[in-house]
């Protein structure tokens, strides 16, 4: 009930003026988004190199419905990507794209057009782009746009929700040599007829897609902070003969970062997912929606502020 309400409100704008001038959001949002500008991102960047962790970085600002907007944020990551290499981290940090930011609502060929210049980019850098995937109308339009990407681009990745009906019939299509696949449960709202709502079914919808995903030729990317989640890749690992460099754990920026360091101190491949930019509004309305303890550290904030 919280969480639907909470996802409600990432997308009101009424709700979104309330959050952003109340005391004690900016140390909230801080906990989960990487900072504001470029340089922030690389700052964070290097620290998480240093202690060891992969980095993935997403510049925010989704829902773009202006195509200058959609240019705007191609630059962006444009710039991003150049500096990465510039600074020596493209080895350790690839990005993100939310194709929403990009122009997907606007047209698909306008995402797919945005999306190859900033694999150009990445490409240019040395390093690579994952798609996210957003609200479940657009999935299908998210993996035709990856499936075309991957002509040029095969090392481009894409994200895979384990809430969805769907998700193993699509971990099974991607399971092949070279392909990339973030498995994560998925973080928007979805109707009982395309996604399972129920907790449990969500995890064993991850562990079916993990053991298609582990057991192909591809690389898993498993994004979960799920400890149950986490001790059944581990299985799966020794189960396929999978080494370590042969999938990799994914993370969010700011939670359990002593399990992040945990695994990699293992010999685990961890990538953190950080998030930078002025647009952290639905992003953060949809970490808060994951975790009812989240909103009430939010509220102890505002209440010291
Ligand atoms: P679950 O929500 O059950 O959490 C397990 C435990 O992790 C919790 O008990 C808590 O301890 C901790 N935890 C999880 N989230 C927390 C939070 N916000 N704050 C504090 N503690 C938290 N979704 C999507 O729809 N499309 C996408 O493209 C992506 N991409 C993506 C990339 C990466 C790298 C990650 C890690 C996640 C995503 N997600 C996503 C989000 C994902 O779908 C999901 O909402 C969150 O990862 C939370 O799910 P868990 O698997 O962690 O399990």
């Amino acid at each position: 009930m919280l969480r639907q309400a909470l996802l409600a409100a990432s997308h009101s704008r009424a709700a979104r003026r309330i959050v952003e001038i109340a005391p004690g959001t900016r140390r909230m949002v801080r906990r989960f988004v990487a900072g504001e500008t470029t340089d922030d991102a690389l700052g964070v960047t290097a620290e998480l190199a240093d202690a060891g962790l992969l980095v993935s970085l997403i510049a925010l600002g989704e829902d773009t419905l202006d195509t200058g907007q959609a240019d705007t944020n191609v630059d962006d990551y444009a710039e991003l990507l150049v500096r990465l290499g510039e600074v020596g981290l493209a080895g350790v940090a690839e990005v993100s794209l939310k194709l929403s930011a990009v122009g997907q609502a606007l047209d698909e060929a306008l995402a797919l057009a945005n999306a190859r210049r900033i694999c150009a980019a990445a490409r240019d850098a040395g390093t690579t782009v994952t798609l996210d995937t957003e609200e479940y109308e657009t999935v299908d339009a998210t993996l035709r746009v990856c499936a075309e990407l991957r002509r040029e681009y095969p090392d481009t990745g894409v994200a895979i929700q384990s809430y969805l009906r769907r998700s193993e019939e699509y971990c099974a299509e991607l399971a092949h040599e070279g392909s990339r696949v973030r498995l994560c449960k998925g973080a928007y709202s979805a109707p009982e007829s395309v996604a399972f709502s129920d907790p449990v079914e969500i995890d064993k919808s991850y562990v079916r897609c993990m053991r298609v995903l582990m057991a192909g030729q591809g690389y898993p990317m498993l994004a979960t902070h799920d400890p149950r989640l986490i001790e059944i890749a581990g299985a799966l690992t020794t189960l396929n003969d999978r080494d370590p460099s042969g999938f990799e754990y994914q993370m969010l920026y700011g939670v359990r970062t002593h399990e992040q360091r945990r695994l990699a101190g293992e010999g685990a491949q961890v990538r953190v997912y950080a998030a930078f930019g002025r647009e952290w509004y639905a992003y953060f309305m949809r970490r808060l929606a994951e975790k009812p303890s989240n909103l009430a550290f939010f509220f102890r904030s505002a209440a010291a502020e």
